[in-house]
């Protein structure tokens, strides 16, 4: 066994977590990750309406009897989602976890704490992730500049910003970005987390509800493959490498405005590239460690595998230098 704190607060058998994920964070993998013991989360707005929240949560219900969560993103829009009535939809249906990001949670986590929700808050920065302590979440993951998605403005990499937070966070911590394997669960422990988060890992497994040819590319891909886009309008996405994130931060890089790349970087055409395969429809997430990346294993496999060779490097390797 492999168990932290982090197991016993909320209620799963490994530290080791798939967070939310746009358009991929639907029942079928969330159902795999819970049923092989770690805690999945369903993405709240990669349902249409709140309504299609409810029933997806209902669908991960009939395929696992064990704990899952939602991930709630707060994102600044000019249109942005009905984010309470999705919250109300996450308090109601009774599920034991949410996953925050994005954004301050502290306007949504009194309707958390009166509906017994526990709040696992996911920042890329160590007074981010003090703040939200100090608001009352429950759990830490703390997101470093390897990760897919948003790392935040500080680029600053795990192997420093991992310790630099267990420093001054004393609830459960899980670390999150460039994650992939045992070494990576066994460094996360070292550095003083309580286990790991997993985005892109995930997304190459057999339940990830996405198009074969996303999943052989993450294989194929090394970890130079990805781009930093919307650096210059300070909301920098970690995202594949293809033309067209490319091309997008060619564009920013040259003086352009978000109006100019707006079509490129559209939500639908990233869906597209999940659902229909073609690499480079649009833009779509994945974090350096696409790297070590080297197979498609189903979800049980692949924890089963971080979790039993954790065990022997600790065991084996680690104890070994003791002498
Ligand atoms: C395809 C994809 C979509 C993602 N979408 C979201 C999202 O909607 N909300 C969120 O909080 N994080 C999102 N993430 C970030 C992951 O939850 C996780 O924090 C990140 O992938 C960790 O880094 P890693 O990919 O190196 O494991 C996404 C990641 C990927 C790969």
């Amino acid at each position: 066994m492999v168990r932290t704190r982090f197991c016993d607060v909320f209620g799963v058998a490994y530290p080791i977590v798939q967070g939310g994920m746009q358009w991929v964070g639907r029942a079928e993998l969330t159902s795999a990750v819970a049923n092989a013991g770690g805690l999945g989360f369903l993405t709240a707005l990669t349902q249409p309406t709140p309504e299609d929240l409810a029933k997806e949560i209902a669908r991960c219900r009939e395929m696992t009897d064990r704990p899952f969560g939602v991930n709630l993103t707060i994102l600044p829009s000019i249109n942005p989602p009905p984010y309470a009535e999705y919250r109300d939809v996450i308090v109601e249906s009774g599920v034991p976890v949410v996953e925050t990001a994005g954004f301050n949670p502290a306007e949504h986590l009194p309707a958390f704490r009166a509906g017994g929700v526990k709040v696992l808050h996911k920042c890329t920065s160590v007074r981010h992730a003090v703040k939200a302590q100090e608001l009352g979440v429950d759990g830490i993951s703390i997101d470093g500049f390897e990760c897919a998605g948003h790392p935040g403005e500080d680029d600053i990499p795990g192997l420093v910003l991992i310790p630099a937070a267990a420093e001054k966070i004393t609830i459960p911590m899980i670390a999150s970005g460039g994650f992939g394997d045992a070494r990576g669960l066994v460094a996360a422990l070292a550095l003083g987390a309580d286990g790991i988060n997993m985005g892109t890992r995930f997304l190459a497994t057999a339940e990830a509800p996405v198009h074969d040819n996303v999943k052989r590319q993450l294989v194929a891909n090394t970890e130079r493959d990805t781009e930093l886009i919307f650096r210059p309008l300070r909301n920098t996405a970690r995202v594949a490498s293809n033309s067209v994130s490319r091309e997008v931060v060619g564009i920013l890089d040259r003086g352009g405005k978000f109006e100019d790349v707006r079509d490129l970087v559209a939500g639908a055409r990233g869906r597209k590239v999940f659902e229909e395969g073609d690499l480079d429809l649009g833009i779509w997430s994945a974090g350096m460690v696409q790297g070590i990346i080297t197979d498609v294993p189903t979800v049980a496999e692949l924890i089963e595998r971080i979790v039993t060779e954790a065990r022997e490097l600790i065991a084996g390797r680690l104890a070994g230098v003791l002498r």
